[in-house]
């Protein structure tokens, strides 16, 4: 589940390239899954399944043997995520990779992570075998931030502390472990890169990368919170937990972990790789010459 999500997709990637099997499940199973246009459709499974809907359900785990579970955060997801073990407990599955979240703790600050936390109780009441993934932050999310570094900022609230980033396909490379190795399966695995990189630090290295000046900008929590929901156009909730993990950054200094490259024999993808590989999403110049070639050859002769 989560197959069109970050982690998900690679994963689908990861296992049709060991030739694995795979049932890929989306609500929108109508459209291509991403970066799996042609070559290997035929191959993978793609079905309906909506959480909210516990038949949709139940067909698609008809016949299957393990579950990897990563579900997009939203004021639902606990009541989701227990609907989607139980009836996979009730369906035959035998083992589900719960994609988790770092701080999941009963009083943890970042409310996502309680709920990650109660869904890990509620996998651990059923009796079901299950590994859990608690990586910290997506690289893939400082995607999300090339709008306002195409203007030369970054906006947060984590000030000098260094943040743990961690590439989904190496989050992705260690569920599939967890799927096929007994070795990994059953473990609780706390993901990270190999560095710890503070926001300034990050756009530093932005800057070296595009050539073009990028500052981060320190934010009180209030103010993020104010531009995420009033600038950036997030709901309320998310704008709440985009504030309280940046919060959590400073008050729990990160340090990486070995994970990674303990369960995969190698080191994880690092930030300079990452952002070297989308440096054009981060670059002024490179994307209006994009732009301009892309109007160039739509425009009409
Ligand atoms: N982003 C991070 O930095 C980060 C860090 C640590 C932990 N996590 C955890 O990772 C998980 C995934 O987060 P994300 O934001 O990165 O997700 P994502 O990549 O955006 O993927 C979300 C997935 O959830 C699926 N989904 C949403 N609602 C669903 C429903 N009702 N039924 C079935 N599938 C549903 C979507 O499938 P369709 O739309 O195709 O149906 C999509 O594939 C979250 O639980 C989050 O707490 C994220």
């Amino acid at each position: 589940m989560g197959a069109t999500g970050a982690t998900g997709n690679a994963l689908v990637r990861g296992l049709l390239a060991l030739g694995i099997p795979v049932r890929a499940l989306t609500r929108t199973p109508h459209l291509p899954l991403p970066g799996l246009i042609g070559t290997h459709r035929p191959t993978v499974e793609v079905r309906y399944a909506d959480a909210a809907d516990a038949h949709s359900l139940r067909t698609a785990f008809h016949g299957a043997d393990q579950l990897f579970l990563a579900m997009a955060n939203g004021p639902q997801q606990v009541e989701l995520e227990t609907r989607v073990i139980d009836i996979a407990a009730d369906s035959g599955i035998r083992h589900i990779v719960k994609v988790s979240a770092p701080a999941a703790e009963p009083n943890s600050p970042v409310a996502v992570s309680r709920g990650h936390h109660a869904v890990e109780e509620h996998l651990r009441a059923r009796g079901l075998p299950h590994t859990v993934l608690r990586p910290y932050a997506f690289m893939q999310n400082l995607l999300r931030l090339a709008p306002t570094v195409g203007q030369g900022v970054i906006l947060g609230t984590t000030g000098d502390a260094a943040c743990n980033h961690v590439d989904c396909r190496d989050i992705a490379d260690v569920a599939a472990a967890a799927l096929t190795s007994p070795d990994v399966a059953g473990g609780v695995h706390t993901l990270t890169g190999s560095e710890a990189v503070s926001y300034p630090d990050i756009a530093r290295r932005l800057s070296a990368l595009t050539g073009e000046r990028i500052r981060y900008v320190d934010l009180s929590p209030d103010e993020l919170r104010d531009h995420l929901v009033h600038r950036a156009h997030m709901p309320d909730w998310l704008a709440e937990h985009v504030t309280e993990i940046q919060r959590l950054a400073v008050a729990r200094p990160e340090t990486p972990t070995t994970t990674v490259a303990d369960i995969l024999g190698r080191p994880p993808r690092t930030l300079d790789a990452f952002l070297t590989e989308h440096r054009a999403r981060f670059n002024r110049r490179a994307e209006d010459a994009a732009d301009a070639e892309h109007r160039r050859a739509t425009q009409s002769p």
